[in-house]
């Protein structure tokens, strides 16, 4: 656990020492095909730094049970460490209360909870959810599943060419049928972060409830619930430099206290006959099965770790990678950057003319640059781009200048290879 109170000693600073937050994190010493790793495929995943890895490994090595359980005294740390994260997370995201931080095992799993447990049974045939045209599909398709159930409609709001929501549409769309929005914070695809404060308060005053898919915005931006006033915001602990499997929806108590649950097992009652069971308080009541216990005491190790190098200046540090990337990008010739809207989190989506998108991710693989390259499960926003998918490069708060520039020369490499 060394590692852990070293990181947590750490003074907080406006502006980010890249190199020594370097260190905390092992993997990025890794050498791939010969060359230093380049890591920047963050918006797919974020690598984890020691205190992170060290929090699994202390849980699984002195503390590991079930938890809620046992009367015995692992148990009780398991329980105990588990709840502390909760209350963790709570802060981070300043929701009122840790009854309102449901467990999940990512922003999907969290989706589908709220199309099933509160859409569903509020949706008549011809109501409408309304989402945006560059949605990830995991906020698409929960709502095509509950519309098919229910009769309902899925409702697009616009994108403009530079991919940013066309306000006034999307405020057009709002109506008496609307029964909630859904709508990303930030685009995977492209990189947009949207207006979401508008977005919520239109909704709201048409009397709409607000879901936010935060999936790409909770390790770059900060993220305030209850100053948003968001009915439930989702996201993924791996995308914020935590564990893959676990992940949070917030919803607001009264939201989630009038909610059915999710589904049926142990954790979510208060007690059971086979005439019937009364079902656990919330957050509980939405927590079946044994859940990811190690999942979310590694998440709120790595929200420590988040806290200690302080939102603003990871948000200040990848908005500077990518104006520099943006810049250096621009100059080469049959590279079009796809998304180009003025308020943009450091995801660079492109495509390189003549080239397909995997031959750039695998060239550049081949120099230890990680890239992804594909439709990010976008393949809507794709579609409206006319790209079949791009390669796609996104920044985390240990990239550098020199990384964007090994992302540059590899490109280059590729051009000269297919030009
Ligand atoms: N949604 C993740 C991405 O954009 C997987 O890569």
């Amino acid at each position: 656990m060394k590692m852990e109170r070293d990181v947590l000693a750490k003074p907080a600073h406006a502006a980010l020492d890249v190199a020594r937050l370097r260190a905390d994190f092992p993997i990025l010493a890794e050498r791939v095909n010969g060359h230093s790793l380049v890591y920047l495929d963050n918006a797919a995943t974020t690598q984890k730094p020691q205190s992170v890895i060290d929090a699994l490994a202390a849980y699984y090595e002195h503390d590991n049970a079930n938890v809620h359980r046992g009367v015995h005294t692992l148990s009780q740390r398991a329980t105990d460490a588990y709840e502390a994260a909760r209350a963790n997370i709570a802060r981070f995201i300043n929701a009122r209360t840790t009854d309102e931080i449901v467990y999940t095992s990512g922003t999907t799993d969290g989706i589908n909870l709220v199309a099933q447990s509160f859409a569903r049974p509020r949706l008549a045939p011809n109501d409408e959810i309304l989402i945006s045209a560059m949605e990830h599909h995991s906020n698409i398709v929960p709502w095509q599943l509950v519309c098919a159930q229910t009769g309902a409609r899925l409702v697009v709001a616009p994108v403009n060419d530079a991919g940013e929501l066309m306000l006034d549409a999307y405020a057009a769309m709002l109506g008496p049928r609307t029964k909630l929005v859904a709508m990303t914070h930030v685009s995977n695809a492209l990189g947009s972060i949207t207006p979401i404060r508008r977005i919520i308060a239109l909704a709201h005053a048409a009397n709409v409830p607000v879901l936010v898919d935060g999936a790409q915005a909770i390790a770059h931006l900060p993220v305030d619930v209850q100053g948003l006033d968001c009915d439930f915001y989702a996201f993924s602990g791996h995308k914020i430099f935590g564990p893959t499997g676990i992940g949070i929806l917030y919803g607001k108590a009264a939201h989630l206290e009038a909610m059915p649950p999710y589904q049926g097992g142990g954790d979510m009652i208060r007690s059971v006959t086979f005439e019937k069971t009364e079902y656990n308080d919330i957050p509980y009541k939405f927590e079946a099965g044994t859940p990811n216990i190690a999942g979310a005491i590694g998440l709120g190790a790595a929200l420590d770790y988040v806290r200690h190098v302080g939102v603003e200046a990871i948000d200040a540090h990848e908005r500077e990678l990518l104006v520099y990337a943006t810049e250096r990008v621009t100059q080469i010739p049959g590279l079009r950057i796809i998304g180009t809207a003025k308020d943009k989190a450091g995801i660079l989506s492109f495509t390189l003319e003549g080239v397909h998108a995997h031959d750039v991710g695998t060239i550049l693989d081949h120099e230890g640059v990680a890239i992804r390259a594909g439709h990010h499960c976008a393949m809507p926003v794709m579609a409206q781009f006319g790209v079949a998918g791009t390669a796609r490069a996104s920044f985390a708060l240990y990239n550098t200048r020199e990384e964007v520039d090994a992302l540059v020369a590899g490109i280059e490499r590729v051009r000269r290879m297919f030009g």
